[in-house]
């Protein structure tokens, strides 16, 4: 975190008080990619980056906002009456729609705020800076107002206002990752159910490198939601004969049975995604658990070329450096991470190989496009919360 937050709070609001501390993280998926929204499994983990939050109370019901990562839009006020989606309040949104759901759903927010956002998330590069943005507004408004709130319920309300207030049809599971997120753990979610177990991420002589290909990727405007059209068409067509709610219902031997019932060719590829990749998941699971981290990487291998070929998610950032990934020696598995179209992959690198690592798949991505890629290595670390001790 940056150190001098505290004084910046104080200098930018004209402030002499000293303000609360939250945080809230981004997420990596592991393995479970495009399956949340079709009731399938997810395996996410929150990460050492993410979005602080220095908040407090005002007297009257003035909302003030300022981002260190947006200074050029300087504070961006409205007023705890006026919280209807505003282009004009840029970023700002993303606070604004979380305080409007809350209130609605009953979470009482009686008095305005001063907030200073600033996150280390690489922006756009689909680490969920948005639903870290508005987790960190959840559990800062459940610490100024001493809200009695339910952290899946308040998982679901960022889900609803990335959805409702801001238009992308997202699934849960980033907020999931974020709210609940757990050091060292990454997180198996039913997405139909919200049932969810931990599982200790221990690689021991592996780290996770997070590679950013630096193509950014907006969810809003991309093919995201005509994804998710494309799998709900499949899902009726298979309606017709199975009794299922959602893909993730669905086996694979059910599934090539009655793929003949999707009329079309390119829904039917989506939905075979969408099945496989949920079975996928859960076995990736159960490899785990046995310590067999080899087949772990080899469905994480597995589950991009399904959201390469038949998905159509990935583009040539992320194969490039995938596909030169899976080359380097100490690399088990490798995969693009998030909703694709740009973004972030991820990798299961031996420590010893990562310098190695870096060098070449840096030089093979610059020689096919022309691009830098960031390398970072992933801590996993815990889901949104209030930071009391040791962040000065
Ligand atoms: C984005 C969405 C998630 C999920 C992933 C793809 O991150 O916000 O809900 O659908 O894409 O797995």
């Amino acid at each position: 975190m940056k150190p001098d937050l505290f004084k910046q709070f104080q200098t930018i609001f004209d402030s002499t008080e000293m303000p609360r501390l939250f945080f809230a993280p981004g997420r990596i998926n592991l393995i479970g990619e495009h399956t949340d929204y079709n009731g399938g499994h997810v395996f996410p983990a929150s990460i050492s980056f993410g979005t602080y939050a220095l908040a407090h109370k005002r007297g009257d019901q003035k909302l003030r906002f300022f981002s260190q990562n947006f200074a050029h839009t300087g504070i961006i006020e409205c007023d705890l009456s006026h919280l209807a989606y505003n282009e004009a309040r840029d970023w700002a949104n993303f606070p604004i729609g979380m305080i409007k759901f809350m209130h609605a759903s009953g979470y009482s927010i009686s008095a305005g705020m001063d907030i200073l956002f600033y996150g280390d998330i690489p922006n756009g590069a689909g680490l969920s800076s948005s639903a870290s943005i508005e987790m960190v507004t959840g559990v800062l408004l459940e610490g100024l107002f001493d809200l009695a709130i339910d952290r899946v319920r308040m998982i679901q309300l960022g889900q609803q206002v990335e959805n409702n207030y801001i238009g992308v049809n997202s699934g849960i599971m980033d907020q999931f990752a974020i709210g609940k997120g757990k050091k060292d753990h990454a997180i198996l979610l039913n997405c139909q159910t919200l049932d969810y177990q931990y599982a200790p991420i221990l690689l021991e002589d592996h780290v996770i490198m997070i590679i950013n290909t630096n193509k950014r990727r907006t969810l809003a405007g991309s093919k995201y939601n005509e994804r998710r059209a494309q799998c709900e068409q499949a899902l009726r067509d298979l309606q017709q004969e199975l009794s299922i709610e959602s893909l993730g219902d669905v086996t694979k031997e059910q599934f090539e049975q009655h793929k003949h019932l999707i009329q079309d060719e390119t829904n039917q590829r989506r939905a075979k995604h969408a099945v496989y990749e949920n079975q996928r998941t859960l076995e990736a699971l159960h490899q785990l658990q046995q310590g067999h981290v080899d087949v772990f990487g080899q469905l994480m291998n597995e589950s991009h070329l399904s959201l390469q070929l038949d998905y159509e998610v990935t583009g040539i950032e992320l194969d490039t450096i995938v596909h030169a990934a899976w080359q380097q020696p100490g690399v088990i598995g490798a995969r693009m991470t998030g909703a694709g179209f740009g973004g972030c992959a991820i990798a299961l690198v031996e420590k010893d190989q990562v310098e190695n690592f870096k060098n070449i798949v840096h030089t093979i991505y610059r020689q096919k496009t022309g691009n830098e890629a960031t390398f970072y290595t992933a801590a996993i670390g815990d889901g949104a919360r209030e930071l009391t001790e040791g962040v000065l």
